[in-house]
């Protein structure tokens, strides 16, 4: 239960550029250019370069503890880069809101955790 008490009042550290833009569409592809690892302490993930387009199926191919889900998961930003840039089609992902803005439901669950 303490733990469970822990991650919900962990802070948010995925910060919303109040100038962002959402997304209407997706046209042309996604970019990892340059892109390191998300945690300051760790190197997960360094000098990542891979263009994926709409519609490809791409593979991730690596040990347990290799960073394919921390790769994976800095599209829908559950976590930022720490350098580099990952770009949708070419628009960086730190300027699109991180989730449907302007909704309860998104502002409750990312600023009031129960
Ligand atoms: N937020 C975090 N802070 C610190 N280390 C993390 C964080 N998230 C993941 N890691 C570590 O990063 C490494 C990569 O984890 P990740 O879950 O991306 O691997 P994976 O390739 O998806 O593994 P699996 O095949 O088991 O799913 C692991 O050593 C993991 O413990
Ligand atoms: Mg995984």
């Amino acid at each position: 239960m303490e733990r469970v008490e822990e991650l919900l009042k962990a802070p948010v550290t995925i910060i919303d550029d109040p100038n962002g833009k959402k997304l209407d569409s997706f046209r042309n592809n996604i970019e990892f250019r340059k892109c390191a690892s998300p945690t300051k302490d760790v190197t997960i993930l360094e000098n990542i370069n891979l263009v994926v387009g709409k519609g490809r199926t791409i593979a991730l191919v690596g040990s347990s503890g290799a960073g394919k889900s921390t790769l994976a998961d800095l599209v829908p930003r559950f976590h930022d880069v720490t350098s580099g840039e990952l770009l949708i089609d070419g628009v960086i992902s730190r300027t699109i809101p991180s989730a449907p803005s302007g909704t309860d439901e998104h502002r409750n669950t990312r600023t009031h955790p129960l």
